[in-house]
């Protein structure tokens, strides 16, 4: 009996070992579209204005130790599906000096589904960090596309081994609005299948280009974002979740949000039978970093902001953001969920990484035994 044991064992881990190494192998490069959850340096080269204190440390500490252009301590989303598929980490698509052939970062902090002129003609265009909206990021991209193939055939090659990660985009749609438009929630609601139509319009450009592996996110549960609960706090205690203390009006409205995404792929779906389009539940994987912190590591509320400025029960002052002279960081970012009040730490990112990657956030997961 011992005989054959050893054997059979070595077999099943022999197999095991060239299905991992297969699905690893099937992505040659990464095309990743979006805003500050997912920009690798786009907004710093265009200067930044609109929020400076992302150039100076401590965004940047943990990971890079300098600053990137990353709103974040280190790593974002995108960074550790490229590292989990061997790739390089994504260059920003505005560093023209970069090669491309292994991918492009078309994401700008603060860039919107809609265009500017959405906002403009409500009276609100000086709010927009950027004016690089998602119509923008997909013409860098067609501008690009010469550069990476040639022929039909040669791109239809090259694009089946492409990963696109389409967002997530719209959430600042929502954030210029809320927070920064005075708009009441109800007339919100009303964009929203805007919103969604834009991001679908998008992924249907990008399969007509070639695009055959798409990852599109849903919203983040904005009633759980720090600088959300210091703006909107609400003098009804019913207006908040018993366990995790964030905002439901909002994290409702982000549920919305992401209904109306999922109907909309399913309708790309039925229309590019050939494509892979997977939602990836950005919402359900913060939402279990809200619901059970300590399993994750964040000894600290997961609501409390790692670099602020003290103010208040989230550590978020909208007068002195993380950067700014009189903020400081509480503690060792990978023991915090939230950065800045806005985005979350590297740490947080790695979680909601893992489950896009290995399940059960997307479905069928980025890295799968094929
Ligand atoms: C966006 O475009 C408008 C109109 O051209 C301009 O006034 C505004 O300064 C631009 N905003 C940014 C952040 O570049
Ligand atoms: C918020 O920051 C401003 C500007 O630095 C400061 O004057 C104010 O005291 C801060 N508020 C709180 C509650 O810390």
């Amino acid at each position: 009996m011992m005989k054959f044991s050893i054997p059979i064992i070595f077999l099943l881990f022999a197999s095991s070992c060239f299905s991992f190494s297969y699905s690893t192998e099937q992505y040659t490069s990464i095309f990743s579209f979006g805003n500050s959850l997912a920009d690798t340096g786009n907004f710093l080269i265009t200067a930044a204005q609109a929020f400076p204190m992302v150039a100076r440390l401590p965004y940047g500490i943990t990971y890079f130790k300098r600053p990137t252009g990353r709103f974040c301590d280190g790593r974002l989303v995108v960074d550790f599906v490229a590292e989990a598929l061997g790739l390089p980490l994504l260059p920003p698509y505005l560093a023209r000096a970069s090669n491309f052939q292994q991918g492009a970062n078309f994401a700008v902090a603060g860039a919107t589904a809609l265009n500017p002129a959405f906002f403009i003609q409500r009276g609100l265009g000086s709010l927009l960090w950027t004016n690089y909206s998602l119509s923008t990021q997909l013409a860098w991209f067609e501008e690009l596309k010469p550069s990476l193939c040639h022929t039909h055939q040669d791109c239809s090659k090259y694009f089946k081994k492409s990963l696109f990660l389409l967002g997530e985009i719209g959430g600042n749609d929502y954030n210029y609005l809320l927070l920064l438009g005075r708009v009441t929630i109800q007339q919100v609601y009303t964009y929203v299948p805007m919103v969604i139509q834009e991001v679908a319009d998008a992924a249907q450009r990008l399969i007509e280009h070639g695009a055959v592996n798409l990852v599109v996110p849903g919203n983040l549960p904005i009633g759980c974002n720090p600088l959300y609960l210091t703006v909107l706090r609400s003098p009804n205690p019913a207006d908040y979740d018993a366990i995790t203390g964030c905002l439901k009006p909002l994290n409702q409205f982000s549920m919305y949000h992401n209904a109306l995404l999922i109907t909309a792929l399913e309708k790309l779906r039925l229309k590019n039978p050939h494509a892979n389009i997977v939602y990836a539940d950005y919402y359900n994987a913060a939402l279990q970093l809200d619901l059970f912190p300590f399993k994750f590591g964040f000894i600290h509320g997961p609501l409390i902001t790692c670099c602020g400025s003290g103010g208040g029960p989230y550590n978020v002052n909208v007068s002195a953001f993380c950067g700014a002279p009189g903020s400081r960081l509480l503690g060792d970012p990978s023991s915090y969920l939230n950065w800045d009040g806005i985005h979350l730490t590297e740490a947080g990112y790695l979680n909601i990484a893992n489950g896009l990657l290995y399940g059960p956030y997307a479905d069928p997961p980025i890295i799968h035994y094929n």
